[in-house]
């Protein structure tokens, strides 16, 4: 198959940047995610021929051309359901949102006062992991995680593959230098049976590679 149209035809569906959990009309929980990498992976799709659609979570990011959709969401309950409402035609998903782990259990419609009693303390509620979600379906799209480690990355990889089911899963190094919210990443590549680590290198000419392996693979499982 010819590079640039390894994904002609193939719907890809493909959540990007942090969410942010409000807890009163000024303030939120939020994480440094800048979604770079995520748009990096649409451009690449775009690239090899993909219809993408473009989940986005608040980014400062525009939108690459030639991408069919963009929703914008705020939350991680916004990101979901705006995953499931075009998760029904997709043929690949990308997971490459930082989700945020937590929300709020009760959102204060007014600004929480500082007040004689001390710091408030907020109680969180788990939100919903929207790639297991994704993989649980059936029939269910060809499901790419990502993982953000400082250690052990290969093995944790591994256990988070097997445990949320997918096909591939692409787990960042994390320090201050690279990774989330840096320019440059490199990738350890994790499928059952397999890996590849890809070595450091700009965001955009890792998501090249990265797409190219997803398309080999997502073509290798239709053929079986
Ligand atoms: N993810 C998701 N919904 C969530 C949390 C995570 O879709 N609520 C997705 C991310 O988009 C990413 C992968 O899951 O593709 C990251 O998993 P991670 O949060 O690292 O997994 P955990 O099982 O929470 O691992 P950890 O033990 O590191 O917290």
């Amino acid at each position: 198959m010819s590079h640039e149209n390894a994904l002609v035809g193939v719907k890809v569906v493909i959540d990007a940047g942090p969410t942010y959990e409000d807890i009163d009309p000024v303030r939120f929980l939020g994480n440094r995610s800048s979604g770079k990498m995520g748009f990096a992976i649409a451009e690449a799709c775009v690239a090899e021929g993909a219809d993408v659609t473009l989940i986005a979570g608040p980014v400062a990011l525009a939108t690459p051309g030639g991408v069919a959709c963009r929703v914008d969401v705020r939350s991680a309950l916004q990101m979901r359901d705006a995953v499931m409402k075009v998760i029904d035609n997709a043929d690949i998903f990308i997971a490459t949102a930082a989700v945020a782990d937590w929300r709020v259990a009760e959102y204060s419609s007014r600004k929480i006062k500082k007040n004689a009693s001390g710091a408030p303390v907020l109680e969180l509620v788990e939100n919903p992991d929207i790639l297991a979600e994704v993989a649980a379906r059936d029939p269910r799209p060809f499901v790419v995680g990502f993982a953000a480690e400082t250690d052990h990355v290969a093995e944790h990889a591994r256990e988070k593959l097997e445990r949320k089911k997918l096909d591939m899963l692409a787990a960042n190094h994390v320090d201050e230098n690279i990774g989330i919210g840096a320019d440059d990443n490199a990738l350890e590549l994790i499928w059952p049976g397999g890996s590849e680590t890809l070595p450091r290198a700009s965001k955009s000419q890792l998501a090249k590679t990265l797409v190219a392996r997803i398309a080999a693979r997502y073509h290798a499982r239709k053929a079986t």
